[in-house]
């Protein structure tokens, strides 16, 4: 059974038990400062954990697009992966174990026709220092469901416990957690190796087990770090689609799965070498190019901070690995539209987009390889300086230049030149802080692009309102917000436009937004269903919303100006913005990445 498949029969599975479906929040949180990525399918959920009510009900279903940037180093064996895709369905506060173990053992055998002598099950041990209990209950309900006991494992909170930190000494305040109970599948092709340990199980690393189904019974809070039971409790469930693929195809490589497998062949064919031989660098670059696909579909654009670095430490290592392959140009615009092909059927935002993200990563290309090139130069003349490499050497080539370490070490080892004994040390730390800046944004960062809610940075924001529209007026439609930020001294504005704004257009945007302030209109603000404000408002490219949205009018709503998707603040008058006879003023003009335009502005 193909992942497609496996999606839409757990959608439906799902929606027959009264759930109902919502859409996949985007790769890049919207209103969580605190993370750069969407890694799991409860993220985007977590209010609703805590106690809000959600919209749509308190049965929730969806597939959620992951992305795990700490996963990135791993890739390259049969099972990991940046990006992928999680199956979830959602008790908030409704029903419990009872229900969620036995829909989806159902879901397993009934549906996926899994063979049960293959699956084996895993239930929290209890924590006494926690004082939270066994999970004897979960353990009685697999049996109940014909699990035979010597199939049922037990696991402390390293294993068993789900929050997004991990462990519950790393849950941050006010975080919903809890136990869980996950379900594996066996690979019996698989021989353990004893490299992990004497005895094979559950939680092996050897690859003969792989989960595919994770219930959390979301129960408790951490509040003055100690654990308090939430209003009520929920379950978080979630599985990866492509792991579910595998083990219904009992191919323990999930590179072979129908939503991968046609992009290895593609790096077959490009390249003209073969899968088996290959597998670590082709395994690499169909990951990565997948998540650097959705990340651009969800607005990231590459660029050195933030989300736009991880994209383009993704692209930059698709492309050294594709070196290594001998494809010397023109990978993203082979490969892309392969992925885009394989997502368009069920997510018509990847068709929609594919040109654009084509063109960006083939431009990110080009200069990468250039890069590449100096990347070996710039080791040539390390060497020569310096006699020997270190570490903090070899994670700038890393970094920098995308080289990967092997490549360091293997270049050190033809020129002749010493490697400090204490390289990997060094390397390491300087590793482990450049994956907190991946994970970690500071906080505030993202709040809708504000550096904060100063009566300055809030005239700028309504100011810049005023700027979007003028900007679609004078250059067209095509014109769409790709980012913005803004400080108490200005405002920063991307947008789509083919080509540079000329010094004219600029005068007539400036005059427009002028003109605005000085009409002093009102603005006002209203709860809007997503469907009808989509129609009549503006929005930015790689938004995703929920099913109501605030929307932010400046004008007589009859005839409005401008009407914009946001969160928020703004003035209440646009006249307040020419206090002590401000006037706005585009004071730079500039190219941001393909075909994307950056703007800074100011009130002066
Ligand atoms: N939050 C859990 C996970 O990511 C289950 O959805 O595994």
């Amino acid at each position: 059974m193909m992942a497609q498949e496996i999606r839409q029969k757990y959608l439906e599975y799902f929606k027959d038990k009264g759930h109902k479906v919502i859409p996949r929040a985007s790769l890049i949180p919207q209103d969580d400062p605190t993370t750069l990525f969407t890694g799991s399918g409860m993220q985007p959920l977590v209010p609703y954990l805590l106690g809000k009510s959600h919209p749509a009900g308190k049965r929730l279903v969806d597939s959620q697009t992951c992305f795990r940037a700490e996963d990135m180093d791993e890739v390259g064996d049969n099972r990991h992966t940046t990006f992928f895709e999680m199956l979830g369905n959602f008790s908030l506060g409704d029903y419990y174990k009872e229900e969620q173990l036995t829909w989806f053992w159902e879901f397993l055998i009934g549906e996926l026709k899994l063979p049960k002598e293959r699956l084996w099950v895993t239930c929290f041990e209890g924590d006494k220092k926690l004082g939270i209990p066994k999970d004897t209950e979960s353990a009685e309900i697999w049996k109940k469901l014909g699990v035979p006991e010597e199939r049922i494992a037990f696991y402390g909170a390293d294993k068993n416990w789900w929050s997004r930190e991990g462990e519950p000494s790393h849950m941050r305040e006010g975080e919903p957690g809890g136990p869980d109970s996950e379900v594996f599948y066996e690979f019996t092709s698989v021989e353990h190796d004893k490299k992990f340990g004497d005895k094979c199980h559950p939680n092996c690393d050897c690859g003969r087990f792989l989960e595919i189904g994770n219930s959390v019974f979301m129960t408790y809070r951490k509040v003055d770090g100690k654990f308090e039971h939430l209003p009520k409790p929920n379950v978080d469930f979630g599985g990866g689609l492509e792991r579910l693929e595998a083990a219904n195809s009992d191919n323990p490589d999930i590179f072979q799965i129908s939503l991968i497998k046609p992009i290895i062949e593609g790096l077959e064919k490009l390249s003209g070498k073969d899968y088996e031989q290959h597998q670590t660098s082709m395994r690499v670059i169909a990951d990565h190019l997948r998540a650097a696909t959705f990340l651009a579909v969800d607005g990231a654009i590459p660029s050195n901070k933030a989300q736009g670095y991880v994209l383009r430490r993704l692209l930059r290592r698709s492309i050294r690995y594709a070196f290594e392959l001998g494809i010397e140009q023109q990978l993203c615009e082979q490969v892309v539209p392969i992925i885009t092909e394989l997502y368009a059927p069920d997510f018509p935002e990847v068709a929609k987009q594919k040109s654009d993200i084509v063109a960006i990563f083939a431009k990110e290309e080009k200069i990468f390889r250039q890069t590449l090139r100096s990347g070996v130069r710039e080791f040539t003349k390390l060497a020569e300086q310096a006699k020997q490499v270190t570490g903090g050497d070899v994670f700038k080539l890393y970094d920098t230049y995308g080289f990967p370490v092997e490549l360091s070490l293997e270049e050190a080892y033809l020129q002749k030149v010493d490697v400090d004994g204490d390289w990997q040390k060094q390397f390491d730390k300087l590793m482990a802080e450049q994956r907190q800046r991946s994970q970690t944004a500071s906080v505030g960062m993202f709040k809708g692009g504000l550096a904060d809610h100063s009566e300055a940075v809030v005239k700028l924001h309504t100011t810049t309102h005023l700027m979007y529209r003028a900007l679609k007026n004078v250059l067209g439609d095509h014109v769409v917000q790709r980012g913005s930020n803004i400080t108490a001294e200005r405002t920063r504005f991307d947008f789509s436009h083919p080509e540079k704004v000329t010094a004219e257009q600029i005068k007539q945007v400036e005059d427009i937004v002028n003109q605005k302030i000085a009409e002093d209109l009102p603005v006002s603000w209203k709860e809007e269903s997503t469907k009808q404000a989509l129609k009549t408002a503006s929005g930015a490219f790689g938004d995703k919303y929920g099913d109501k949205v605030k929307v932010y009018t400046v004008g007589d709503p009859k005839k409005p100006f401008s009407r914009e998707i946001c969160g928020g603040p703004h003035v209440e008058h646009t006249g307040v913005i020419a206090a002590g006879g401000k006037k706005f003023k585009i004071v730079k003009e500039e190219a941001s990445s393909a075909g994307v335009r950056r703007i800074k502005a100011v009130l002066q």
